[in-house]
């Protein structure tokens, strides 16, 4: 399922749109097309400044839309630079919850020439729903998308 939308990724990076465009389009790609994905959203470096800002995302609007490093599950990808992969968001003490149906939430960090840049977020409704084929193709994605910016 995944590596079937890998090609669509492809695709929508080389169509002749804007960036923000080509993101919104990976969004609602994901969104659409993989069940449990039920929040899809790509957080940026705001300037110079520590924090996150919220860029092209799908699914229902949160309220943050800037979340300062550190704090929550992708304040704390902005600092690690590594993936987070929560399984049961309810076990997660430095956590920032968007709606109550969220279940698990993974974050995977997008770097531009070895700098982490921003990061891909996705909340699931489901449980648990995570796995590595989750993070090769958000790492994948997030390749694609770093050739653009
Ligand atoms: N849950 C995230 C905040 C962003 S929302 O999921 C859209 C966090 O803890 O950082």
């Amino acid at each position: 399922m995944l590596d079937n939308l890998r090609s669509k990724v492809i695709s929508i990076i080389d169509q002749d749109n804007t960036v923000v465009e080509k993101l919104q389009a990976i969004c609602d790609l994901l969104k659409e097309n993989v069940a449990y994905y039920d929040w899809v959203g790509f957080y940026f470096k705001n300037g110079e400044k520590d924090e996150l800002k919220l860029g092209p995302y799908s699914g229902e609007p949160t309220d943050h839309t800037i979340i300062p490093f550190g704090k929550g599950i992708c304040g704390q990808v902005a600092v690690s630079n590594q993936n987070f992969v929560v399984p049961d968001v309810k076990a997660q003490d430095n956590y920032i919850a968007c709606s109550i149906t969220v279940k698990a939430e993974i974050v995977v960090p997008l770097f531009v020439n070895g700098k982490n840049v921003g990061q891909i977020d996705i909340d699931s409704n489901t449980p648990d729903p995570f796995t590595r084929s989750d993070e090769r193709f958000l790492e994948f994605i997030n390749a694609e998308v770093a050739k653009i910016l």
